[in-house]
């Protein structure tokens, strides 16, 4: 099957200016990552704020351009697509973002939000358009009268709703959510969560869900990739890595996360100490080197390739030493 997206070794790297005479600095939001989602799928990226996760989601979005690397979607390679064909790819992909209060123009009814994508990229008729809006609405839990309803009617959840319904007007195949509950209530995170997995099931949608939350990929992932500082350190099956995490990084994100620890898994504590370095000054070696409490010299000095290992793909000088014998059976 082709996939949704398939990425290889993309790159952004941003030039930061020091006045004038001076070399710009080079700052790596992200810096080499691989992967491809199927229909039907889900990759969630996780890592804490200012590994590069919203930049990658804007570079697989078609929003900002990467550096390096190779971007297809369906098939298509996007960087050497013509004009005509980046224009349908644009309507293949689709982003939701983490706040629904300032995505939706506050003076716009919700019939006029999600047509407003009908309007600009088909040539549907008004009666056809407010048709597909309101089929939309009711695909996404909305009633019929909510169509002439203002944003600010509207609680975060529903809201999130709207922002879904927007993104899903043009039948894309593959749905960028960057955070898309973290702004929510815990209560309300499940029920859009549900959402986005019921229309997966119904639509076959592809998506790339970021967050930093791993309780939250829990639920929805299939796939996980571990981003620490641009880099991919752990990457695989979702059931895997949440059974036997093995990348220091991995592990500390898991025990810092209520609830996960201590259901089944033996996971080995490391408590996640000191600030992220900067993506400006990254360390010489292994970036997750300056805050992992299993850093030998070797960490410190040389970067760790990304390898497969206990079937998954993993950045860690250590790992074979992290992989535990299975916890007896009684
Ligand atoms: N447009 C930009 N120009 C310069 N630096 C940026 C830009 N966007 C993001 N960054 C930097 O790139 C790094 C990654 O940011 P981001 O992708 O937003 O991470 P995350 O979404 O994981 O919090 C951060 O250090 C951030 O400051
Ligand atoms: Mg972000």
């Amino acid at each position: 099957m082709t996939a949704v997206v398939e990425v290889h070794d993309l790159r952004q790297v941003y030039r930061i200016g020091r006045g004038l005479f001076r070399q710009p600095d080079q700052l790596q939001a992200v810096a080499g990552v691989s992967f491809s989602v199927q229909p039907g799928r889900t990759l969630a990226v996780v890592g804490e704020s200012g590994c590069g996760k919203s930049t990658l989601a804007r570079m697989v979005a078609l929003i900002e351009a990467p550096t390096s690397g190779r971007l297809a979607l369906g098939g298509v390679d996007v960087l050497s697509a013509a004009p005509k064909q980046r224009r349908e790819l644009r309507q293949a992909v689709q982003l939701v973002f983490q706040n629904p209060y300032g995505s939706l123009n506050p003076r716009k009814k919700i019939g006029a939000i999600l047509e407003g994508p009908l309007e600009i990229n088909t040539r549907l008729e008004a009666p056809e358009r407010a048709q597909q809006a309101r089929a939309m609405l009711a695909l996404v839990g909305l009633r019929p009268e909510h169509y002439d309803r203002y944003p600010h009617m509207f609680s975060g959840g529903q809201r999130q709703r709207i922002a879904i319904a927007r993104a899903l007007m043009l039948k894309p195949k593959l749905v960028v959510a960057d955070e898309p509950v973290s702004a929510l209530d815990v209560s309300i995170q499940a029920q859009v969560l549900n959402l986005l997995a019921d229309l997966q099931a119904e639509l076959g949608l592809a998506y790339l869900f970021i967050s930093h939350d791993l309780g939250v990929v829990r639920h929805i992932a299939h796939d996980v990739l571990v981003m620490y500082l641009g880099q991919t350190v752990e990457q695989g099956d979702k059931g895997r890595i949440f059974a036997q995490p093995l990348h220091p990084y991995t592990r500390a994100l898991l025990g810092a996360t209520p609830g996960l620890v201590g259901s089944g898994a033996a996971v080995p504590r490391t408590v996640l100490k000191g600030e992220l370095p900067s993506p400006l000054n990254p360390p010489p070696g292994c970036v997750f080197s300056t805050r992992c409490p299993l850093a030998a010299e070797r960490c410190r000095t040389e970067r760790p390739a990304l390898r497969e290992l206990a079937g998954r793909q993993l950045a860690c000088h250590l790992a074979e030493q992290l992989i535990e014998p299975a916890a007896p059976q009684h």
